[in-house]
This record gives C-alpha cells, sequence and structure tokens, in this order.
C-alpha cells in the first residue's frame, strides 16, 4: 500500500521496516477513539468554514459508518497499515473520495494520538475504578458478617496481638479507597485536550479548540502545544496508580496463600476459584492468588518501562513514544483481569471462624492486656512488661497459656494480680476493649465500614 507520506520518498519502504514501524496490531482497540476524536475535529472544521459544511458532514458520516462496520466485524483492520489513524483515514478515502483526504486539515498524528489513548484510557479508568468499588462494597460487606470473628494480628508474621477478620478486611478496603482516589486524580489531571496542538507548533487555521474540548467531554484544551504531543505523564500516573493496586492484591494474595495452607486452615477457597495438581491428587492449590502476586511485578515493569521511555526524549514527538501503548495497555488488561477475579474468589471463599479463634488462643497475644492490667492497678508499664515476659517465659515451660496459668504463679510476682485477671485476658475482652478509633473492637469496625461505605459513594458519585 502506498504510504500517505510518499510524496518526498523514491522508494517503498522496506517490508521490515513496515512492519517494525507498525503499530495497529496493538494500537488498533483504539478505533473507537479515533474515530470519535475525528468526527469531533470534522465537525469543529465545519463549524469554523475549514472545511465546507457539506464536506463536514459527510465525513462525520462516513466515520460513523466506519464505527458500525468495525463493531459489527464487516471491517477488518488491516494489519499492514501503519497505524490505527492512517487505517480509518485511508478508508474513509477509499468510500468517501477527496472529502476523506481533507480531515486530516489542521490536525497531525501526534496531536490524534495524544487525543487518543487519552479518550481510550478515561474509559478504562472508568472500569478499572467500577472493579475497585465493588471489591471495596464486597469487603465491607464481608467484614460487617464478622466483626466478632477474633484472630491473630500479626508483626514479623509473629502472633502479635487479637484483631478480628473485619478489622482485617477493612485495612484493605481502606487501601481500595486511597486506589480510587488516585485513579480520580490521574483522571482530573488528563482530562484535558491536546487536538489542535497540531504536529508540536499549533496551526494557522482559526481552530476552535473549546468546542472540541466539549464534544470529547475535556475540562478544556491543553496549555501548551509542544507539552501536549510529548506528555505521557498521564500515561505514567496511571501505570503508577495501578501498581499500587496489584501491590494491595497482591499483599492481600500472599495473605491468602497462607490463611488456605493446612498451616493456617483460616479459609478455604471455593472449589470454582482453586486448582489442582497433576500429580498429587490431595492438592487445591490458591493459583488465582500467585498469578496476582505474579502479574504485580509485570505491572510494576510496565511503570519503569514508562518512565525509561521518557526519561531521554526531547521535545515533542519521537517514536519511542509508540512504546507507550503496549505498557500502560498491558498494566490495564492485567489490572482488570486481577479484579475481576479477584472479586468473586473473595465473595466465595469460606471462613473458618474456629480456627482463627484457635490461632488467637495460642502464642501469648494477650500479653499486652495482661500488662496493660498491672498498669491499670498503678504498676508503670516498663515493670507490668517485665513481669509478664516472665510470666510468658514460665507458661512455655509449663506448656500452658497465660488464661490457664494459676493465680498463685501470678500472685509469686505481685500481689496486684486477682481473679478478675482471667476476665481482663480473655480474648473478646482483649478485642473488645481496644475500641480506640481505627481499632479492632466491633464498635470501632462497624463506624469503619460506615465511614468507608461514605467515601466510597463519594469517590465514585460522578459515575
Ligand atoms: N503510531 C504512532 C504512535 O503511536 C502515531 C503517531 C505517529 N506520529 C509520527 N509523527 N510518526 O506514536
Amino acid at each position: 500500500m502506498a504510504k500517505m507520506w510518499a510524496g518526498r520518498f523514491s522508494k517503498e519502504v522496506d517490508a521490515m521496516v513496515n512492519a517494525f514501524n507498525s503499530s495497529i496490531s496493538f494500537d488498533g482497540r483504539m478505533y473507537r477513539h479515533d474515530i470519535m476524536g475525528s468526527i469531533a475535529h470534522a465537525k469543529m472544521l465545519g463549524k469554523c468554514s475549514i472545511i465546507s459544511e457539506e464536506d463536514s458532514k459527510l465525513i462525520v458520516k462516513g466515520l460513523s459508518e466506519i464505527l458500525d462496520d468495525i463493531d459489527s466485524g464487516k471491517l477488518e483492520l488491516d494489519m499492514n497499515a501503519e497505524d490505527i489513524h492512517m487505517f480509518i483515514e485511508a478508508e474513509l478515502t477509499k468510500r468517501y473520495g477527496d472529502v476523506g483526504k481533507r480531515l486530516h486539515t489542521s490536525r497531525s498524528r501526534n496531536d490524534q494520538v495524544a487525543l487518543d489513548i487519552r479518550l481510550y484510557l478515561r474509559d478504562e479508568i472508568g472500569e478499572i475504578r467500577k472493579l475497585a468499588a465493588k471489591l471495596t462494597d464486597v469487603l465491607c460487606t464481608l467484614a460487617s458478617s464478622n466483626l466478632n470473628t477474633v484472630m491473630p494480628g500479626y508483626t514479623h508474621l509473629q502472633r502479635a496481638q487479637p484483631v478480628t477478620l473485619a478489622h482485617h478486611l477493612m485495612a484493605y478496603a481502606q487501601m481500595l479507597l486511597r486506589d480510587i482516589s488516585r485513579l480520580n486524580d490521574t483522571r482530573r489531571r488528563m482530562n484535558y485536550n491536546p487536538l489542535g496542538s497540531c504536529a508540536l507548533a499549533g496551526t494557522t487555521y482559526p481552530i476552535d479548540r473549546k468546542m472540541t474540548s466539549d464534544l470529547l467531554g475535556f475540562d478544556g484544551p491543553t496549555a501548551n502545544s509542544l507539552d501536549s504531543v510529548a506528555d505521557r505523564d498521564f500515561c505514567v500516573e496511571l501505570a503508577a496508580a495501578i501498581s499500587l493496586i496489584m501491590t494491595h492484591l497482591s499483599r492481600f494474595s500472599e495473605e491468602i496463600i497462607m490463611w488456605c495452607s493446612w498451616e493456617f486452615k483460616f479459609i478455604e477457597l471455593d472449589d470454582a476459584y482453586a486448582t489442582g495438581s497433576s500429580i498429587m491428587p490431595q492438592k487445591k492449590n490458591p493459583d488465582i492468588t500467585e498469578l496476582i502476586r505474579g502479574k504485580t511485578g509485570r505491572v510494576n515493569g510496565d511503570l519503569v518501562t514508562l518512565l525509561s521511555m521518557l526519561k531521554g526524549l526531547p521535545l515533542a514527538y519521537n517514536k519511542d513514544m509508540q512504546e507507550d501503548k503496549e505498557a500502560i495497555f498491558d498494566a490495564v488488561d492485567n489490572v482488570k483481569l486481577c479484579l475481576e477475579t479477584f472479586i468473586p474468589m473473595i465473595e466465595t471463599m469460606r471462613i473458618n471462624p474456629d480456627k482463627m479463634r484457635a490461632a488467637a488462643a495460642k502464642g501469648f497475644i494477650n500479653a499486652t492486656d495482661c500488662a496493660d492490667y498491672l498498669v491499670k492497678k498503678g504498676l508503670p508499664f516498663r515493670d507490668a512488661y517485665k513481669i509478664t515476659g516472665q510470666l510468658v517465659a514460665i507458661c512455655i515451660e509449663k506448656s500452658c497459656t497465660l488464661e490457664t496459668l494459676d493465680l498463685s504463679e501470678y500472685k509469686k510476682f505481685t500481689q496486684l494480680f486477682d481473679n478478675d485477671l482471667y476476665e481482663a485476658i480473655n480474648l473478646e475482652t482483649c478485642v473488645n476493649q481496644r475500641n480506640s478509633e481505627g481499632g479492632p473492637a466491633p464498635e470501632s469496625v462497624k463506624k469503619q465500614i460506615e465511614l468507608t461505605r461514605t467515601l466510597l459513594g463519594r469517590e465514585i458519585a460522578d459515575e
């Protein structure tokens, strides 16, 4: 196929270079956004009398037909085309002759591609946000029914203090809230229209950038034409926001992997969301979560790809920037895939409250509460801490717990210990008393759930 820019060349481009140069295999997915952008551009050209109203209408009609035909599968993308922009313009010209050739007046592929990616990613942000909001909602619901499910809280993966499953789940809900707010920030900053920046230096035609901005739902035109065609900050920002979502999913996945091991058995995954082994008949593997953990590395790679691609580029457009798409599309595709799979897996997993409680009952996670008991009776915390440490050592030696150690042993250290100690170090008491703001007490977690739901509603209000 003869190149649109063939005029200056005396030879055809080498076939290998053609294939090397072409981006349609991966930018083809932006066909809808490319056509939407071109329709807005054509309407503007007509209204500003840069082309005739008649031509403008015909271009809009032709582009709408092409869109329908691609949607329905009647028109297939030609993988020999240089990119999606060239393909659609060529198709329009094939169908409508000279009129099609007027579309690219006062436009360059540089502002066109900058526009298309923005439009495409704006939609994708909406999708990712919906999924993240759904997961947050699922966590709130699950937390509501597990306010009293006591489990060990860990530091250094050592049992530390008692919490509840609800408290633990709501920690992830906070991360997701921040993720959604980051997506909103990214969207807000990128929602400016680069169209009209042309190749790099704007245009001599009397264009109306406000009109195309309004037509395409942007908050306004971008401020500087050089920046507009050279900027891919929004790809980096989105990739970073996605990397963090993946990081949160990956940490959660790691916990689920542990929780469904025989060592923990805190949960059991639904058969529909686990896999077996080809040789070991007893196995039920948490492949989904492991894949999410694995894909997190890959998505982090996408972020680094984008940053590295940009760091040495002089203004304005450089072909290096074509490499933005595979990286950001990969990040977008994978985070959606991970969220879509993770949500039903969480919704269907079975929780073993008894196993959680049993784990909480071992490991002396009420030792701080034992020390606090003495503090409340007047002993300085450091002294109380020391005595409790010695008591734990005795328990380890006697293979018993603080709850089952005889009061006489306690009294050997201080007469401040009395029978009410056992109530004070009871696991339920330990959780219920931790009712500070943000703490694991059921009342406190209930408030966290309410607040999370309110904030979530606010973050997705503009949907
Ligand atoms: N396929 C190109 C890209 O994705 C479109 C822009 C091409 N512009 C140019 N001056 N070669 O970056």
